[in-house]
């Protein structure tokens, strides 16, 4: 079985754009990133805090803002139309969730497209399923990098995504059945209403899950010699660890990993891939090629 090492395979990624930032800072242009997060969610705090870090790591600045919990939408909006209207900030990012009283599709919709990071704005999300060259959602957009370089071939293979959500399920699909050679995949998305997951699991060449649902996919639902990327981030409570917790993905690593031929670690494999490709995003966007350059070249 071999271990999909995204934590390697981003630290690769972060040299080269490494190499880029210091070009672009040579023609006076200073990557720049937004990131804002509101109220205390403890993941959402530590992400934020691993993407900036990771910003600066390659030479990217990052201004992160924090507010409370109680924040209106209307101050919300006030910094992204700061920023919309800032040459200086390349990149925007809202770490979701937002609270319950926050609408976050208003939002979202607020992002100049342009400095849509995530790719989650319509106008980028429309560009990707009619194949423009688009600012991809990150996670996604690493799923399709990992494989890459590690030469796993979609072309023509069973692809079954279960988890149809907006920022991973949903772009995925749209990314893997486009006529490309990094894709042209067959592609099945499930969620984890089906009355008989395996139906489709079994049938996967390449299986990933995305549904949130700690360690819910087993041996019994993975075919001998699949791939298996594995994109849930769980907490699973356990005393003996340092934190009190323990991070556990979607998959039963134990009993997968008797059956995959690759498969990724969580913590280490989709994750730090999802950071490099909002790094890549930022750089692209500093650079004005965002829209311009075709992805996975
Ligand atoms: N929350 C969970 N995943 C993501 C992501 O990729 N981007 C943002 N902004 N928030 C998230």
């Amino acid at each position: 079985m071999i271990l999909l090492d995204g934590k390697r395979i981003a630290a690769e990624i972060h040299q080269e754009l490494a190499v880029e930032v210091a070009q672009l800072n040579s023609r006076g242009i200073e990557p720049h990133i937004a990131l804002l997060l509101v109220g205390d969610n403890p993941a959402s705090l530590s992400y934020v805090r691993s993407k900036s870090r990771a910003c600066e790591q390659v030479g990217i600045r990052s201004t992160v803002v924090h507010l409370p919990a109680a924040t209106s939408e209307q101050e919300i909006l006030a910094y992204i139309e700061q920023w919309n209207a800032d040459p200086a900030i390349h990149g925007i990012l809202v770490q979701l969730p937002l609270p319950a009283h926050v609408r976050s599709d208003t939002i979202l919709q607020a992002i100049s497209p342009q400095k849509d990071v995530d790719g989650f704005h319509p106008v980028n999300v429309g560009r990707l399923v009619v194949g423009l060259p688009a600012l991809l959602p990150c996670t996604p957009a690493g799923i399709v990098e990992l494989l890459r370089r590690y030469q796993i071939r979609l072309a023509g293979k069973h692809v079954v995504i279960v988890g149809r959500s907006t920022i991973v399920g949903k772009p995925l699909a749209n990314l893997l059945v486009q006529k490309a050679p990094w894709a042209d995949a067959i592609v099945t998305v499930c969620h984890s209403g089906a009355p008989d997951l395996r139906r489709y699991t079994l049938d996967a060449d390449v299986l990933v899950v995305a549904v949130g649902r700690a360690q819910m996919i087993r041996g019994e639902h993975v075919r001998q010699g699949a791939v298996v990327v594995d994109v849930g981030i769980n907490r699973l409570e356990d005393a003996s660890a340092p934190k009190g917790y323990r991070i556990v993905g979607d998959v039963d690593f134990a009993s997968v990993a008797e059956k995959a031929s690759a498969l990724t670690p969580v913590p280490g494999g989709v994750g730090p891939m999802t950071i490099a490709m909002l790094l890549r995003n930022t750089v692209t966007i500093a650079a004005g090629t965002a829209w311009e350059k075709p992805p996975f070249q």
